[in-house]
């Protein structure tokens, strides 16, 4: 979910642009809360997306205060009621969130027994919690507000009006991610800072368990028991315009074509004049005493770390191990002695990945993140950070953040192995092997007709398609086939070839699309005769292959690359084929049902 607030200016705009660039975190639902300070206050709720809410919002509504919300549903269905904000049943206390709440049946149960619930939602059982305390207990706002707040489990973003002191927002933070930004005159909160940066560049990260009274020109924040607490404001340096879509129709295709600059811009920043690693000396050491690798991410991201798992294992000779976030948070792995955490996170604030690094930082175990978002969550709490710069990715399927992981991951494996004498490493020439994956990506979406074609024919009519390799091929497997599903809604597989045979070819009929990746120079000729057991049972077949290992009747070759950086050139037409399939079935491809980019929630 994504929230907005502002006080101090006209909050209508300001709340909707914020919302409109927090859709990526979800989109069931939204609403807004407005007072102009003068008496008025306007609610307004609407199921879908942010337009469909402003459609609903008539010309006068327009406050001095304003808190937005838009939703991904978590408790209760997307309906106008489970929409945020909430409001306390006396009407005085209006509520948005960002996180779970664990403990809100208890909390109803205990304390609430016989209020009205307008909602399915956790959120209003906080709001009207509130309301309660501050009545029985005669607490003004801010003190009522901490008082709960010391009641509730789980994660939250909250941002709180009291409409008998509209020019104040509270506001709360533990595990979902929000910043405070500084105006002139006004002040405003956003989950990202990127979602307001027309408003400010200077933003204060609060902490967990921070919670802060916010009015148009004073900010103070405290701890739950009421002790002032300082936090620092930072200028962020991103530009605004990195993130509009400018003649593209939709982000996803923008964010393919940006990959060859992607690579590029990794090359500069991260590899010298004469290809060698320029990477934070503290990381290279810091790896390279470790006996294990563990990589743990989510959803694109843990595939990016399967192709990292591969490229660690080569080139510094360090066994590496890649797990899903979601599982290792509450299953940890047994750890070698010396271990050494890398987190791969696009956003740096999925809740499933945080999870993990808690649990390391606990336990004392350094880590890595590697973000696209610069003080985000995870980046402030790992040990280190290395930025992938690939600019902000604003669909929702991950494109040139993946290709940015595989390429950062290979660029610190060789500066580990160079550390660790590896020759494998240091013979590696990476300034030329990102130079050819900018030049061959570029090669590919130059040719993204053809890919089109092969998406309306072969994959727009059908119901179900598989995706198939070998080593690296099989982490791209895996992705590819997430990106067709995620964006199509065609249920699709990514599968070791050499397992399809082990139970699933029998899903295989006349027409199935089977999509071959062929990059690996070990397994190429076995995975062909993986393909011609699909192709004998009537699959479609189409063929990634690199050009030294092409046939005659291929469908997509790519360029020549080393086989460790194959996945940055096998995945792009991978994109490229979900994103015309999605397309021409006439989807929202940058806003796929019920998904969101970034997942603040377990
Ligand atoms: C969400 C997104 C995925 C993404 C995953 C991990 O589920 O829909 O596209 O891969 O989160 O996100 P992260 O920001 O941690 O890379």
């Amino acid at each position: 979910c994504g929230i907005v607030g502002v006080v101090g200016k006209p909050a209508r705009e300001v709340v909707l642009n914020g919302l409109k660039n927090l859709e990526y975190r979800g989109y069931d639902s939204a609403g807004i809360y407005l007072n102009d300070l003068q008496g008025h206050e306007y609610l307004t709720k609407a199921v879908g997306r942010i337009a469909n809410l402003e459609e609903k919002m008539t010309p006068e509504e327009e406050g001095t205060t304003g808190i937005g919300h838009t939703r991904w549903a978590t408790h209760g269905h997307p309906t106008v009621e489970n929409a945020h904000p909430h409001y306390s049943e006396d009407g005085r206390f209006y509520l948005v969130h960002n996180g779970v709440i664990e403990n809100y049946l208890e909390l109803k149960e205990k304390y609430l027994e016989g209020v009205d619930f307008k909602s399915e939602t956790d959120t209003e059982v906080i709001v009207q919690l509130v309301a309660k305390i501050a009545k029985d207990e005669k607490l003004p706002a801010f003190e009522a507000f901490k008082k709960t707040l010391k009641l509730v489990k789980g994660s939250y973003a909250f941002l709180l009006v009291d409409n008998t002191q509209p020019d104040h927002i509270y506001i709360a933070k533990n595990k979902s991610p929000m910043m405070l930004g500084l105006g002139d005159g006004f002040n405003i909160i956003a989950s990202d800072a990127i979602s307001v940066l027309d408003q400010t560049k200077t933003f204060i990260a609060l902490n967990d368990g921070d919670c802060a009274d916010v009015t148009k020109d004073a900010i103070e924040i405290q701890d739950y028991d009421g002790n002032k607490v300082e936090r620092e404001a930072h200028v962020l340096d991103i530009d605004p315009n990195a993130a509009s879509k400018g003649t593209y129709e939709f982000y996803m295709l923008k964010e393919i074509d940006e990959q060859p600059a992607v690579m590029r811009r990794l090359s500069t920043d991260y590899l010298d004049e004469a290809g060698e690693p320029v990477v934070d000396e503290k990381i290279v050491d810091a790896v390279s005493q470790a006996d294990r690798i563990y990589i743990f991410a989510a959803g694109t991201s843990y595939h990016a770390g399967l192709v990292g798992q591969q490229v660690f294992e080569k080139f510094t000779g360090i066994p590496t191990e890649v797990g899903y976030a979601s599982e290792a948070g509450y299953h940890f792995p047994m750890m070698s002695k010396h271990p050494f955490f890398i987190f791969l996170t696009q956003s740096g604030e999925t809740a499933d990945s945080r999870v993990v690094l808690t649990e390391a930082n606990k336990r004392g175990i350094p880590s890595l993140t590697m973000t696209n978002v610069e003080g985000s969550t995870l980046s402030r709490e790992a040990s280190y950070t290395m930025l992938l710069n690939a600019g902000p990715e604003i669909a929702v399927a991950s494109t040139k953040a993946y290709t940015a992981q595989v390429a950062l991951q290979a660029i610190l494996a060789k500066a580990v192995g160079e550390k660790l004498g590896d020759s494998a490493a240091k013979d590696w020439n990476l300034k030329q092997g990102l130079s050819l994956a900018a030049e061959g990506i570029q090669e590919i979406v130059d040719g993204k007709e053809k890919i089109e074609e092969l998406a309306k024919k072969y994959l727009v009519p059908s119901r179900n398609a598989f995706y198939i390799g070998r080593g690296i091929d099989h982490a791209v497997a895996l992705e590819g086939a997430l990106k067709l599903k995620e964006v199509s809604y065609i249920q699709t597989e990514g599968f070791a070839a050499a397992e399809l045979k082990h139970g699933t070819i029998s899903l295989i009929e006349d027409g199935t699309p089977v999509i071959a990746l062929i990059n690996d120079p070990v397994t190429a000729d076995l995975t062909r005769g993986n393909i011609q057991e699909v192709a004998s049972r009537g699959a479609n077949v189409i063929t990634i292959v690199g050009k030294q290992f092409a046939k005659e009747g291929d469908t997509i070759v790519l360029p020549e690359i080393d086989y460790y950086l194959s996945a940055l050139l096998s995945v792009v037409p991978t994109q490229l084929l979900a994103y015309y399939a999605s397309k021409n079935k006439g989807l929202d491809v940058d806003k796929p049902r019920n998904l969101a980019k970034s997942v603040t929630v377990e």
